[in-house]
């Protein structure tokens, strides 16, 4: 895409973290944006921001993991804006533990948000952005979608498969529709409140059983990873090169990627799974 002053943006999880940050890139290069959140006063405080620079911004209260709610997430989008040409499906929670402590619910929460979400996002998005005549999608997924990290089961089954779908969407696309883009945000750790999600869990998928981050000490430890991590800002300026160059692997953080290589290396060689640190050779 080489056009964006004037056009429409669509973010999943935009009230806060990566979500706000790629609102705040698509606003600052003149774009329509609408923030989809289910954080209700962070959602309003994220629209304030934006329209208060000028930006025509349009908030939309959106549990991603219901499908009718993306539907109507889009029909608002349409009404508005009248068409879509940048949707970033980017909500996300996480969760540790074991895999098996964790719950029916466990599983169903991030699931619905990190994979279901996606699924729901391209299914009714993508023919938008064809109608449109051309845009680009860009699925946020993780370094946990190319490889196994122990604890985070349900968020590594989750990320790897929005990369497979974001692979396969790549190449149906590039037969079917090429003026529609797809890109696939990989990040390691970013400064946002990821190791909070459990603040916007719905009551029904919430359980007692569930492992508890902080008793494990993965609460702790994701706390400073995280703090440590790279600032929002310069993820959404990497997304933002990839949406403009049609770019599809964002990778965050080139020193994870040994990590990567030695897994593949590892698997082709026939040996056993090992967890590789990042940074490590
Ligand atoms: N922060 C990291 O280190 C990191 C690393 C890799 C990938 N990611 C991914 O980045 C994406 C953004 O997360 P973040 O790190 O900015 O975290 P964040 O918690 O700061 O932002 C996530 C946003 O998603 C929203 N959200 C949660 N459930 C939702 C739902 N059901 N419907 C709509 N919105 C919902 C939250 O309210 C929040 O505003 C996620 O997909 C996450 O998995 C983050």
């Amino acid at each position: 895409m080489d056009q964006f002053e004037g056009k429409t943006a669509v973010v999943t999880g935009a009230a806060s973290g990566i979500g706000l940050a790629m609102a705040r890139k698509f606003a600052a290069e003149g774009m329509n944006v609408v923030l989809a959140d289910i954080e209700v006063e962070a959602l309003d405080a994220a629209v304030a921001e934006l329209r208060s620079s000028g930006t025509q911004a349009l908030g939309v209260i959106c549990d991603v993991a219901q499908r009718s709610e993306v539907q109507r997430l889009a029909d608002q989008c349409i009404e508005q804006f009248g068409a879509v040409h940048v949707v970033c499906n980017n909500a996300g929670v996480a969760s540790g533990g074991t895999l098996w402590e964790f719950t029916e619910q466990d599983w169903q929460w991030v699931l619905g948000v990190d994979l279901w979400a996606v699924i729901h996002g391209v299914s009714i998005f993508v023919p938008l952005l064809i109608e449109a005549g051309g845009g680009h999608i860009v699925n946020t997924a993780s370094m946990a979608g190319l490889t196994s990290t122990p604890f985070m089961g349900p968020y590594n089954v989750a990320k790897h498969g929005v990369v497979t779908l974001s692979e396969t969407l790549f190449h149906e696309l590039a037969m079917l529709a090429p003026n529609v883009g797809v890109t696939v945000l990989c990040p390691g750790w970013v400064q946002t409140q990821i190791n909070r999600s459990e603040r916007n869990r719905p009551e029904a998928e919430r359980t007692s059983e569930s492992p508890s981050a902080t008793e494990s000490g993965i609460g702790a430890a994701l706390d400073k990873l995280i703090a440590e991590g790279l600032e929002p800002s310069d993820v959404a300026q990497l997304v933002f090169d990839a949406v403009r160059d049609n770019k599809f692997y964002v990778l965050t953080h080139p020193e994870w990627s040994p990590m990567v290589q030695r897994n593949t290396e590892t698997m082709l060689a026939g040996n056993n799974p090992r967890v590789f640190l990042p940074g490590s050779r």
